[in-house]
């Protein structure tokens, strides 16, 4: 049948292996009525996903009548989990950890999903869930799991007028002018993001309008908040920081003026009466010309306590990003530079909103040096699902690659194995808050992403905020299932397509960290002659030097330990050579060869991988049902097309530049 990919990896369809499914109809039989809320949400999944996987009704009870019955609930809501389940376990693994095992009950074999908090029993439900989906032995059931992040945050940069700020896959999800009508596809919004772990949402752009402060919106946001509260999701907002004046005719924004603080503490009691579990704010501030305390000579930490001061008294939390920056020169320090000496002066529920390198979310860079560098200021890690600088809906990029290499990377901060995991896991240092946000890649599309296997994307994002231990493989392996179904050369193909997509789209894009080279503004075509300022190629060279001893001494604000690796052409990794250093055309890598020829090479190589990306799916005709086939195949043909373009802009360039030839091949060089 065709399938238009709306539902995601939640398609729940039947399963295919006989002797697995029987196996499956036998382990799983009935559901045990679970209660209101969140948990009735998990009730309603497991009846729909057990539905779908075992292509037979399953029916809900009042308590169990038959061995594989599925007891969900909290020690509070059941109490079968109240006499199973030992409270101090429940305890250990959190509110949103989770038991699935199973236990025996009177003279019925049950199936537990357990956990001290409702959103546990949610989680617990959606993993029970992917064991079918991807085809796991069920005979010995003992999951125990809690998240290794605190707060597992979406971040839309979605506008009032619809528009989605680096969005791809059509206008926003969020129809403003009609709430407070609910659509329906906000419930499958808030259980795909349920499913992979999501507990908070900012819903607006973080170029933020007053606008969504104002009390007119705050109503009608109101009943949104209702529905994700039922999937576990908090709602927050981007708020602007002019906002008073804005909206209330103020004559300052400064965070000292009384009527501000004023302002600010009315519009969280405001806000929390209408929303009374609301999360809090989102800022952008002083970067890009959005308001903020700079503009009256105050920090970004007064700014920030601000708003912490107002939403305190209501438990919220006040996010604060630390993307600043003035111009190529300096992108790379600003933003250390201005908060790491501000260490310890963000309030108690203030988090700073890191992205996860110093630039903006190229295809390589190296971790940002503030990871680590702020022991006593709550942290948390900005992601980018959309792939502004990774090819957008056309070329496939997944990023769980490049993340993991992110939560792996180890800052020193507080002595050796301080990975950035640990630091953001809030484990490094003693954080009240912390945690990892994704901008989102969601639209009006009808499968959302655009480009179908960007999903893979959205649901690697929250897989691995739940877990970053989980390995790329196992990841795309779940999504490909999940998604796709199970045909084994399907599953290989696919899974080995998309651990491969960020290497190809890096050889022809930008290879050995020379970094930014998209142009113009919308990030997606090659203008690497309109950004020399970003990787600094001249006749002599290439790659832009932020070394201490010669450079702008970006090296300088990691850790010694990092330092040392990053400042020696010695030891730096030849993925990050240009990032750190500039070097001439003819310097040699590891590999024996020239920087120029690896250019040269890396070019020409990735749009080969380019296109057999697009003949392995093509050969996947058979396993994937038509229209998503025929959907992303035609992704494929345009990203070809645009990898030759990337290659023959940027050899082209380079070969300019150096003049030196190609020695492999004989392409230009008229
Ligand atoms: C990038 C992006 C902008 C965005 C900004 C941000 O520069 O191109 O559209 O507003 O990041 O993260 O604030």
């Amino acid at each position: 049948a065709d399938e238009d990919g709306h539902e995601l990896w939640l398609r729940y369809r039947q399963v295919d292996e006989p002797r697995l499914l029987a196996s499956y109809r036998r382990a799983f039989t009935q559901v045990v009525k679970a209660g209101d809320g969140v948990l009735a949400s998990a009730q309603a999944e497991l009846v729909r996903g057990l539905s779908g996987l075992l292509g037979r009704s399953i029916g809900v009870v009042d308590a169990p009548t038959r061995s594989g019955a599925v007891v969900l609930g909290t020690p509070e809501s059941s109490p079968i989990v109240r006499s199973h389940c030992p409270a101090a376990e429940l305890e250990k693994l959190g509110p949103e950890g989770y038991v699935v095992r199973r236990a025996r009950v009177g003279k019925v074999d049950v199936v537990l999903v357990a956990s001290a908090g409702e959103r546990g029993v949610l989680y617990g439900a959606f993993h029970l869930l992917r064991l079918l989906q991807t085809q796991r032995g069920v005979e010995k059931l003992n999951v125990a799991e809690r998240p290794a992040n605190p707060l597992r945050l979406a971040n839309h940069w979605d506008n009032l007028d619809g528009s989605v700020e680096r969005g791809y896959s059509g206008t926003s999800i969020f129809h403003w002018y009609d709430l407070p009508e609910i659509k329906p596809h906000y419930v499958e919004y808030a259980r795909a993001m349920a499913s992979v772990g999501i507990n908070a949402t900012v819903v607006n752009n973080v170029n933020a309008n007053a606008e969504f402060l104002s009390s007119e919106m705050i109503e009608k946001l109101a009943p949104l908040a209702d529905t994700l509260r039922a999937w576990g999701i908090k709602l927050q907002l981007s708020a602007n920081f002019a906002s008073p004046m804005v909206l209330d005719g103020l004559e300052t924004a400064d965070p000292f003026d009384p009527a501000v603080r004023t302002w600010w503490r009315d519009k969280a009691t405001e806000i929390y009466t209408h929303i009374p579990d609301f999360g809090g704010f989102l800022v952008k501030a002083n970067s890009e010309g959005q308001p903020g305390p700079v503009d009256y000579g105050r920090t970004h930490a007064d700014g920030a306590n601000l708003l912490a001061e107002a939403l305190e008294p209501h438990g919220g939390i006040v996010i604060w990003r630390a993307f600043v920056w003035h111009g190529p020169e300096t992108w790379a320090d600003e933003a250390f530079e201005t908060f790491q000496p501000l260490d310890g002066e963000f309030a108690a529920n203030a988090l700073v909103q890191i992205k996860n390198g110093p630039i903006d979310f190229q295809v390589r860079e190296p971790a940002h040096p503030l990871f680590g560098a702020l022991p006593r200021t709550n942290s948390m890690m900005e992601l980018q699902v959309t792939q502004e600088y990774t090819g957008q809906s056309t070329h496939l990029c997944y990023a769980v690659p490049l993340w993991k290499e992110v939560y792996d990377f180890d800052t020193h901060g507080a002595g050796p194995g301080t990975t950035v995991a640990s630091v953001v896991g809030g484990t490094a240092f003693d954080y009240g808050h912390s945690g990892v946000a994704g901008v989102m890649n969601f639209g009006s599309s009808t499968n959302w992403t655009g480009h179908h296997l960007a999903a893979a994307n959205t649901h690697g994002f929250g897989r691995l905020a739940w877990n970053p231990q989980l390995s790329a493989e196992q990841i795309a392996d779940e999504w490909v299932r999940s998604t796709f179904g199970s045909h084994r050369s399907l599953v290989t193909v696919l899974t080995g397509m998309l651990l491969h997509s960020r290497e190809i789209y890096e050889s022809y894009n930008s290879p050995l960290g020379a970094g930014f080279v998209q142009g113009g503004g919308d990030h997606l075509d090659p203008c690497v002659r309109c950004n020399e300022p970003w990787h600094q190629s001249d006749a002599s060279g290439v790659g832009f030097d932020r070394t201490v001893a010669t450079g702008t001494g970006t090296t300088g604000h990691y850790f010694p330990a990092v330092t040392s690796v990053f400042e020696s052409l010695d030891t730096c990794p030849d993925e990050l050579l240009l990032f750190f250093h500039h070097v001439p055309y003819t310097h040699r890598l590891r590999s024996g060869k020239t920087v120029i020829q690896h250019i040269y090479d890396s070019h020409f190589s990735g749009l080969e991988n380019a296109s057999r990306l697009r003949s392995l799916w093509q050969g996947l005709r058979r396993q994937v049902d038509p229209r998503r086939h025929r959907e992303v195949l035609a992704r494929f043909d345009r990203q070809v097309d645009h990898a030759r373009q990337w290659r023959d802009t940027l050899v082209t360039y380079w070969f300019e530049k150096s003049r030196i030839l190609d020695r492999r091949r004989s392409w230009v060089q008229a």
